[in-house]
């Protein structure tokens, strides 16, 4: 027998299932409300309209005959265009050359991993951040340090190396963030910039969930922010990582990254080693179907994902013992909860499941260097409001029982 560990790269020993994925999937039943998943409802995706648009490409063979060849890995020019139109729109004046297809936001990742990380380089990420970012920087063998976040008092050369060497790049989700929920104020993307301004490093801008506000005003995106204070998208330091997952749906695997040209070249040259390209065909329907369809997905979805968001807090605060806080999202899918520091999140998902039948993600999941044991995110992007309010009580009737031991 080949042993094939023996054989792996170094770095495939940062590859390992999340301990927390297993042990939901072992759990993956019926009877389980699942707090767990940060998916759309795919109740709510727009099946006809997607019919029709892929219906018509493939009606015209002219058309078909350009969908389902080889395309160039920059991306389909009418997608890069309507994206380079939207973002103008909304303030941060952007050309197709700007944009670069991917394979979804994690495919934007990835590539931005592989064109800024050597072994050993410092990453910044927040405490918590997003899992699916660190699997994909981690290939590239980074070492991690936070992010400043609004209550650091941590100066920026605090963030050099010995040699003076500096981070490569922050990562951050200003907009309804995964998992805390938390929005970025204008005030703390400022700082933010003044902190990469002093460091001299970009700031990949990860904001998959924008068009699912539910309350709330909308903030400039740190791009729009950053171009501003450049004097123009080719001279500012954010790389802005978008995606259709949220906004339309995620099986087409269609995102993007925005940003100055001469970055985006060098992207475009990763990304074609990895896949050659986008799906041609995918790209062409949602340039066909985008303007119309993010803007009526958008009024279609938010009324339910905010009836929810708003049956989960009423729920939370109907039923949690004293002790316990969550944070008050204006939109996305998550809130993120904490409960007194002895209770380990990742010990009592095992009884949440086989005892008040509900899933939830243990916050451990989302700390790059590890951390805090007694926090856990709940997802209502899936649930309607009876179940939320029944699967709610239960957890909350776990954690008091917790609490009595
Ligand atoms: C913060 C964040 N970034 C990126 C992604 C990846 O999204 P996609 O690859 O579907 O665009 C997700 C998915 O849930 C996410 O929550």
């Amino acid at each position: 027998m080949t042993n094939w560990q023996s054989h792996y790269a170094r770095r495939a020993a940062r590859m390992e299932s999340a301990e927390v994925r297993d042990l939901l999937a072992a759990f993956t039943r019926r009877d389980v409300t699942s707090f767990a998943g940060g998916i759309p409802d795919p109740t709510l995706f727009p099946t006809a309209e997607m019919a029709a648009a892929y219906a018509a490409v493939l009606g015209d063979p002219k058309r078909a005959s350009v969908a389902l060849q080889y395309s160039i890995p920059e991306g389909h020019p009418s997608l890069r265009a309507w994206l380079a139109a939207d973002m103008t729109r909304r303030g941060t004046p952007c050309a197709p050359e700007n944009v670069l297809i991917t394979n979804g936001s994690q495919q934007a990742l990835d590539t931005i991993g592989k064109l800024f990380i050597s072994e050993g380089e410092t990453v910044l990420v927040g405490a918590p951040t997003f899992l699916g970012a660190v699997q994909a920087f981690n290939a590239y063998e980074p070492r991690y340090d936070e992010l400043p976040g609004p209550e650091s008092n941590r100066t920026p050369d605090s963030f050099r190396g010995p040699n003076g060497g500096k981070p490569k790049f922050g990562y951050v989700m200003p907009e309804f963030e995964n998992p805390t929920g938390r929005t970025l104020t204008l005030a703390e993307r400022n700082r933010l910039l003044d902190f990469a301004d002093a460091l001299d490093i970009p700031l990949v801008e990860d904001s998959p969930y924008e068009t699912l506000r539910y309350s709330g005003e909308a903030v400039p995106l740190l791009i729009t922010l950053a171009a501003e204070r450049a004097g123009g998208i080719d001279a500012c330091r954010v790389l802005h990582c978008g995606t259709f997952s949220k906004s339309i749906v995620p099986g087409l695997r269609v995102g993007w990254i925005i940003g100055p040209r001469e970055a985006i070249h060098k992207l475009i040259l990763a990304k074609q080693a990895a896949d050659i390209q986008t799906s041609t065909i995918n790209q062409m329907v949602l340039a066909d179907v985008a303007e119309t369809l993010v803007a009526s997905q958008a009024e279609k979805v938010r009324p339910v994902y905010r009836a929810r968001r708003d049956a989960m807090l009423a729920a939370l605060a109907a039923h949690m013992p004293a002790g316990v806080t969550w944070t008050e999202p204006e939109g996305g899918f998550f809130i993120w909860v904490t409960l007194p520091e002895h209770i380990d999140t990742t010990a009592l998902l095992a009884r949440s499941m086989a005892e008040a039948s509900v899933a939830y993600v243990p916050g451990s999941a989302f700390f790059a260097g590890g951390g805090s044991r007694h926090k856990l995110r709940l997802s209502f992007s899936v649930t309607d409001e009876a179940t939320i309010a029944d699967g709610i009580g239960r957890l909350a009737g776990l954690v008091r029982s917790a609490l009595a031991e």
